[in-house]
């Protein structure tokens, strides 16, 4: 039977490691829905047309480790305001969620645009300063150089262009359930979710 949870939020905001830990628990197929604008965005620091790309992405070609550079998450935040962008990207991500054995997508626009009927709907925010934190750490950790106010920089740019854009604006959907992890430890983080999860099933 498919079950759906849809998890949004702002970028490291603890969503990505949220989704993976609760689809584990479930035995869920889990879809970081980040990726697909990260890896067209990488598509047009190429040179490519930002909709060709949508068009022609595979899922296999998403490769994580490649796609999570600060460079390419600025070009997928660009790409991400071009509407027919998010709509090339629609039918995967929609079919992705109704897989029978239940899913965990994480986005943007997950239980506003892509999974309005979900079962469980979580929007995860923290601060932008700890979120800010949070990435800094894990790029040295993943060996990458990291600035701390750039790191803010960059996170407090994408917030922006991720609410004010016009096309599937990052939001909480109204039956969203919020969770603010900016003093919460992962575990904490993870047993908030699967009371919510839980209290659905
Ligand atoms: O989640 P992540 O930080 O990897 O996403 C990179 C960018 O892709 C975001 O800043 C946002 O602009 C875009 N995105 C989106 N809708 C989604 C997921 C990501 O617009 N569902």
């Amino acid at each position: 039977m498919a079950f759906t949870i849809a998890i949004d939020g702002p970028a490291a905001s603890g969503k990505g490691t949220i989704s993976r830990l609760l689809a584990a628990e479930y035995g869920f197929a889990h879809l970081d829905t980040g990726l697909l604008y990260r890896a067209v965005g990488a598509r047009m620091m190429e040179g490519v047309d930002p909709l060709e790309a949508a068009k022609a992405l595979r899922a296999e070609a998403l490769d994580g480790d490649a796609l999570r550079t600060p460079e390419v998450a600025q070009a997928a935040s660009k790409v991400a305001v071009i509407p027919e962008v998010r709509a090339a990207l629609l039918d995967f991500q929609r079919a992705f969620a109704r897989r029978s054995g239940g899913a965990v997508l994480d986005g943007r626009d997950i239980g506003t645009v892509i999974c309005p009927e979900a079962e469980v709907k979580l929007f995860v925010t923290a601060n932008a300063e700890t979120r800010a934190r949070r990435r800094h750490a894990e790029l040295l950790e993943r060996g990458i150089a990291s600035d701390y106010a750039e790191v803010l920089a960059d996170v407090q740019a994408r917030d922006r262009r991720d609410m004010e854009r016009s096309d599937a604006p990052l939001r909480p959907a109204p039956d969203a359930v919020r969770l603010d992890t900016t003093t919460m430890s992962i575990d904490e983080a993870l047993a908030a979710a699967r009371a919510v999860v839980d209290s659905r099933r």
